[in-house]
């Protein structure tokens, strides 16, 4: 099955990356948002990104307005009809999910393929909002921020998921230049039950005084290589969404190593989410400056 045209659900930091990764790869793409200013704002986003890489002469002028002629918004959850493929990037509420994906169904081809790019949430749990004929044509399709960046794609089968559909979904992130990894529908996929632990580590670290803030993220980051350390990816990620997701985990695996510690707890209800608020374990009054936050 060839994917030509693929609608995007949701226009904020994931869905507006997934959005543009695709157009650039040749894909028509719709992207459907629940209000106009919220749509504005991420094909403002978009526009925004590609006109750097202009700027930086990654990117021809030509080629971005060829990206943005492939874009179109709506507002309509009806304008999902033409879709070979629908990636949903909203909010990680299934609730919200099931009354979406149920309405969807009945929207889009019988031959459509539905892909959630959740983090945390079952992608079982989701199909079951769906017909038993799309429930085999249910997948995951889980990115990384930033999505124009990072280059691996999971993509992620139930145990319903007809094998076709997987390779399909497999061989798209193949072709939008991605790396696709295959996983099954276990809370967390590959990364976050490596990479949870590990942050939810670095808290307990600091927590335990066992450094400051920024030798912790100097030792992992000098030390082992990785782009930012640990604190810092953390405010990168958001610690709200580190905290969901963490606790997504431990009731799923009941495991210790997915708890979140007390720290994070109390960061996140004192509105230290990170850089998107300003503070998390950094301070960002300075973006391009950020000084470590005194927390303990
Ligand atoms: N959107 C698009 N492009 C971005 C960007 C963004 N938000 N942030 C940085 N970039 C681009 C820059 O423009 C720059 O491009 P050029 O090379 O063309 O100039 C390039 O990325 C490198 O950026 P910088 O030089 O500013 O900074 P850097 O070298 O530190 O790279 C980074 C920034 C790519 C974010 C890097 O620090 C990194 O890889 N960090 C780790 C990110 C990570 O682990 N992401 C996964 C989070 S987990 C997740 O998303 C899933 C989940 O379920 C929680």
């Amino acid at each position: 099955m060839k994917i030509s045209n693929v609608t995007v659900l949701g226009c904020g930091l994931m869905g507006s990356g997934i959005a543009q990764v695709c157009a650039q790869a040749g894909r028509k793409v719709t992207v459907i948002e629940v209000a106009d200013d919220l749509l504005k704002k991420g094909l403002g986003g978009i526009e925004k990104q590609m006109a750097k890489s202009v700027e930086k002469g990654k990117l021809t002028a030509e080629a971005k307005e060829e990206t943005m002629s492939r874009l179109a918004g709506s507002t309509r959850l009806e304008d999902a009809a033409g879709a070979d493929l629908v990636i949903e990037a909203i909010i990680e509420n299934i609730e919200e999910k099931h009354r979406t994906y149920s309405a969807l169904d009945k929207i889009c081809r019988a031959e459509a393929i539905f892909a959630s790019n959740t983090s945390s949430l079952s992608i079982t749990q989701m199909m079951t909002a769906t017909s038993p004929e799309r429930q085999r044509r249910f997948i995951g399709m889980h990115f990384f921020n930033p999505v124009p960046i990072m280059k691996l794609v999971e993509v992620v089968r139930t145990i319903l998921t007809d094998p076709e559909v997987f390779q399909t979904a497999t061989e798209f992130g193949r072709e939008i230049g991605k790396v696709p990894v295959q996983t099954s529908d276990r809370t967390g996929f590959i990364v976050n039950r490596l990479l949870v632990p590990y942050l939810l580590d670095s808290i307990r670290a600091l927590e335990e005084g066992v450094a400051s803030i920024v030798d912790i993220d100097n030792a992992m980051k000098l030390g082992c290589g990785y782009p930012m350390g640990p604190l810092t990816l953390g405010d990168f990620v958001g610690l709200e969404t580190t905290y969901y997701i963490a606790n997504i985990m431990f009731d799923e695996f009941k495991e210790k190593r997915f708890a979140p510690p007390p720290l994070l707890k109390r960061m996140v209800m004192a509105g230290l989410h990170g850089r998107k608020t300003g503070r998390g374990f950094y301070d960002y009054s300075d973006p391009q400056n950020p000084v470590p936050m005194k927390l303990l």
